[in-house]
């Protein structure tokens, strides 16, 4: 898969400069101060239901009137219901906002015509994927972002803002580094979303980052024991956003990223991987393969959003041996990006930062730290 170099200039100070005092003006003119598109999903409520609480008053937008309607109703809020493949419905109304908090997935199917009508109509961009080629394509309109003055802050949920924090935080130890890896254990149940936006991915199969390049690496490979803050647990590879958001934040050459899983299951995606993709590209095949899993996934109960918490571990290391690393906890995923999504929006929308940017670059490394039940609790003591 072919790549670009690393952005390493996060802010552009001129086009910053003139980006302030032109939202100033344009600001005053627009009727919300950020639109949720996909409010209606599991994690699109939940995010909607945090704005409300943190005092906001967004316009809650999607595809399905009824749904919308009712939500915005119980919310107290304005709604409006428009398809992505209406262009100029679709700028239209991207322009009565300064923010467009993007929440609706599989971002494979969303992403584009969205990121289009924000650029076109100088909006300022947050979405939750996690999806290497959606990445990669929102990252290629940096020089578009930056000539219209706004921000395109992709991979803005859980998947990627802790891992993408505790990368940028550990490399900062070690600047020579040229080894990044990370793991995750989440502790959590996925959302239909989730869950749709992973079949999809399925065809792609499993990468990783080797100087500078993705290079393919076969699902279910790679499977070994990594100590979290709590225990020890089987991780193994998978191609999670980080291999570009991490590239694009700490230029580290060389990434893997680790998921926890049981212990039976990396033999397992060993032998399903290579007779379920293929399954996936089929329409009648992938749509009973969809029907079937979205049966098994609700997104994770109240309590579990209440008492959870998800666990992120990140190393790097240079080509003399040396280490750095950093264990992190968070909270439940879901609830983490319904507070980190809004937390992020305030932050975009007050302190303007230019570009497609990776979240800790658009929002600063230690972010994470201020969104409510994360801490750092093992290494860069001091
Ligand atoms: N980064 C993270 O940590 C993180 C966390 C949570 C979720 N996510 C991602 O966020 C996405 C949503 O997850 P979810 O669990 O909320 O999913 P969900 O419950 O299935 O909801 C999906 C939402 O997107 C809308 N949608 C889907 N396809 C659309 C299209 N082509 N045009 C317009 N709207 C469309 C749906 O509208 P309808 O109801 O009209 O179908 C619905 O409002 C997924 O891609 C998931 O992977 C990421």
């Amino acid at each position: 898969m072919q790549d670009e170099p690393p952005q390493r200039t996060q802010r552009n100070a001129k086009g910053e400069w003139l980006a302030m005092h032109a939202w100033a003006y344009i600001g005053t003119m627009r009727s919300h101060e950020f639109m949720i598109y996909g409010a209606t999903g599991f994690t699109g409520r939940l995010i909607a239901e945090e704005a409300v609480r943190r005092g906001h008053r967004p316009l809650l937008a999607g595809r399905s009137q009824g749904p919308l309607a009712e939500l915005a109703v119980r919310l107290g809020l304005e709604h409006a219901a428009f398809d992505l493949g209406d262009h100029r419905r679709l700028v239209k109304a991207v322009s009565d906002v300064d923010l467009v908090l993007h929440v609706a997935g599989p971002f494979v199917f969303t992403a584009a015509p969205m990121v289009r009508a924000c650029l076109e109509a100088g909006t300022n961009y947050i979405d939750i994927t996690g999806e290497l080629p959606v990445l990669q394509a929102t990252f290629a309109c940096d020089d578009e972002a930056r000539s219209a003055g706004v921000a395109l802050v992709t991979a803005c949920g859980f998947d990627v803002i802790p891992t993408d924090c505790l990368a940028a935080m550990v490399a900062a130890r070690l600047p020579d580094a040229t080894n990044l890896e990370i793991a995750i254990n989440t502790g959590t149940t996925p959302s239909p979303g989730t869950l749709l936006s992973t079949i999809e991915s399925l065809p792609r199969g499993g990468w990783v980052r080797r100087e500078g390049l993705l290079w393919p690496y076969a699902l279910g490979r790679g499977a070994r024991r990594q100590r979290f803050h709590d225990r020890e647990r089987t991780v193994l590879p998978m191609p999670i956003g980080d291999l570009e958001t991490a590239w694009r934040s700490t230029g580290i050459p060389n990434i893997t990223t680790c998921f926890s899983a049981p212990r039976w299951l990396p033999p397992l995606i060993r032998i399903l991987g290579p007779l379920l993709r293929p399954l996936v590209r089929m329409q009648r095949a992938g749509a009973f393969i969809r029907r079937i899993a979205l049966r098994y996934a609700p997104g994770p109960e109240r309590e579990l959003q209440q008492h959870g918490f998800a666990s992120v571990w990140a190393r790097v290391s240079n080509r003399q041996g040396e280490r750095a690393e950093a264990w992190l906890q968070t909270a439940e995923p879901y609830r983490f990006t319904a507070m980190a999504t809004v937390m992020a929006a305030e932050y975009v929308l007050v302190t303007r930062p230019i570009g497609a940017l990776a979240p800790s670059q658009a929002l600063g490394a230690d972010f994470v730290l201020k969104v409510p039940g994360s801490r750092l609790l093992e290494g860069l003591e001091g």
